[in-house]
C-alpha cells in the first residue's frame, strides 16, 4: 500500500490539540500541505497558534470546521488528501457505540475522499498495557505492541475508568478493518506513551493530561499517580515525527501497531522534583506529593511500585520503520516548564527568600 508522497497533503484531526499541533507544525517544516480540522475554525484562542504558523498567510496549511459527532463533516477536508493523522479525543468515552460510530463517519470520509492511500490512527499505550491488570505484568512483564489489555478482565468496563482503552481499541479495529475491506488505503496504528514537552497555545496547559500535572506542580500541588504507576513518556514532538515517519514509511502493512515512547520511565514526585533540578532558576517550592488512595491502597505502594519496575519497555520497531530519535526525559520537562511560563504565563509557587 502507498505512503503519502513527499510535499502531499495530508489532513490532520485534533490539530488544536496539544499532539495535533506539534504534527501539523512539523508537517509543514517538512514540506506538506497541510488540512487542520478543528471543532471551531473561528475559535482564536483554541486555533490562533495555528493561524500563526507561517504556512496559513500562505494558504499551505488551511483550517477546517469539523466535529466528529456529525458525518459527512470530514468529506471536505478529506476530498484529495493523500493522508489523513487521525489524532483527536472523541467527545466521550463512555459509550463504545458511539465511539463506532465516530470511527464510521471517518471512514466514510476517508473512502469518499478519491485519494487517501495511507491512515495513521492515534491510539495509546493504555490499549497496550492496563493499569487494571496488574497480575498480568507480573506474568508477561515486557511491554510490546502484540500485547493487549486483558479484554476478559471483569473490570474492564467504561464504569471502572476503562472506556478509553476500550474506545481506542474499537478504533483500531475499526480502521484496520474498513481499510482492509477498501484495498485503496491502510490504516497504521500509533500507541504514544506520556506526553510530555511544550504547549504552543495557553488553552493546551488544561488537556493532557502530563503537561496539565506539570502545571498543578509548578503551583504547588503533586498528585500520586494511579497504581504508583510511573510516568512513562514520549516527548510530543518526538510523538509528532513518529505519526509522520509512519505517513511516510514503505515498510509498514495496515493493521500495524507501533508504540511510541522513549523508554523513559520516572516516578511521579521525581518529575515534581525535577523542576528546580532542571531549571533552579524559578526557586520553584516543590511541593510534597499528595496521596489520595485509601490507605488499604497505599499500604501496598511498595508492591504495586515492584511491579511496575518489572516493566521492560521496548520501541525497536518504530524506531525502525521512523528512524525517530527520542530525546531524553530531562529535556521534554525543562521545555514544558518553560512553554508553561512563556506561553500560558502559569505563576509557578517559589521559595521564600532565604529558604
Ligand atoms: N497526551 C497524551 O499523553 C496521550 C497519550 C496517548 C495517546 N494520546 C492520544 O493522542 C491524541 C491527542 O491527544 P492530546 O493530548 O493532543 O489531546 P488534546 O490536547 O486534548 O487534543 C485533542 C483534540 O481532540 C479534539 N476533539 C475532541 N472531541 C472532538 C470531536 N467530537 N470532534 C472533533 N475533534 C474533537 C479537540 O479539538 P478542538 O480543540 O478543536 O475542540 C482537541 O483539540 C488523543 O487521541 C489521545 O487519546 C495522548
Amino acid at each position: 500500500m502507498s505512503p503519502i508522497p513527499k510535499r502531499g497533503t495530508v489532513a490532520v484531526t485534533g490539530a488544536a490539540g496539544f499532539l495535533g499541533g506539534w504534527v501539523v507544525r512539523l508537517l509543514l517544516d517538512k514540506g506538506y500541505r497541510v488540512r487542520a480540522c478543528v471543532r471551531d475554525a473561528g475559535d482564536d484562542k483554541r486555533v490562533g497558534f495555528l493561524k500563526a504558523m507561517p504556512g496559513y498567510a500562505s494558504g499551505r496549511l488551511t483550517l477546517h470546521s469539523a466535529d466528529l459527532d456529525n458525518p459527512g463533516c470530514f468529506d471536505e477536508p478529506f476530498r484529495g488528501a493523500n493522508g489523513v493523522a487521525h489524532i483527536s479525543h472523541v467527545s466521550a468515552y463512555t459509550d463504545p457505540d458511539y465511539v463506532q460510530r465516530t470511527c464510521d463517519h471517518i471512514i466514510a470520509s476517508i473512502n469518499g475522499s478519491g485519494s487517501v492511500t495511507r491512515v495513521v490512527v492515534t491510539s495509546s499505550i493504555a490499549a497496550v498495557i492496563s493499569e487494571m491488570d496488574l497480575a498480568e505484568i507480573v506474568r508477561r512483564p515486557v511491554f510490546y505492541e502484540d500485547r493487549f489489555p486483558d479484554e476478559t478482565n471483569p473490570k474492564r468496563t467504561p464504569e471502572r475508568g476503562q472506556g478509553y482503552s476500550m474506545g481506542k481499541l474499537i478504533a483500531e479495529r475499526a480502521f484496520a478493518e474498513a481499510a482492509e475491506a477498501s484495498g485503496r488505503w491502510d490504516a497504521i496504528t500509533c500507541c504514544p506513551g506520556d506526553n510530555v514537552g511544550p504547549i504552543q497555545s495557553a488553552h493546551q496547559k488544561d488537556m493532557g493530561p502530563w503537561q496539565h500535572l506539570i502545571e498543578q506542580m509548578l503551583e504547588g500541588h503533586c498528585r500520586q499517580t494511579d497504581v504508583y504507576r510511573p510516568w512513562m513518556t514520549v516527548d510530543v514532538r518526538d510523538d509528532a515525527a513518529c505519526h509522520i515517519g509512519l505517513l511516510e514509511s514503505a515498510e509498514v502493512w495496515n493493521g500495524e501497531r507501533y508504540i511510541a515512547w522513549s523508554t523513559d520511565t520516572r516516578n511521579v514526585e521525581d518529575i515534581c522534583a525535577d523542576i528546580d533540578r532542571l531549571l533552579p532558576e524559578i526557586g520553584h517550592d516543590t511541593p510534597a506529593v499528595t496521596d489520595p488512595f485509601p490507605e488499604r491502597i497505599q499500604a501496598r505502594e511498595a508492591e504495586f511500585r515492584a511491579i511496575w519496575a518489572l516493566g521492560d519497555l521496548r520501541n525497536d520497531r518504530i524506531r525502525a520503520v521512523t528512524e525517530v530519535t527520542f530525546r531524553p526525559l530531562d529535556d521534554s520537562i525543562r521545555d514544558c516548564v518553560e512553554s508553561l511560563l512563556s506561553v500560558a504565563k502559569v505563576q509557578p509557587k517559589v521559595r521564600a527568600p532565604g529558604a
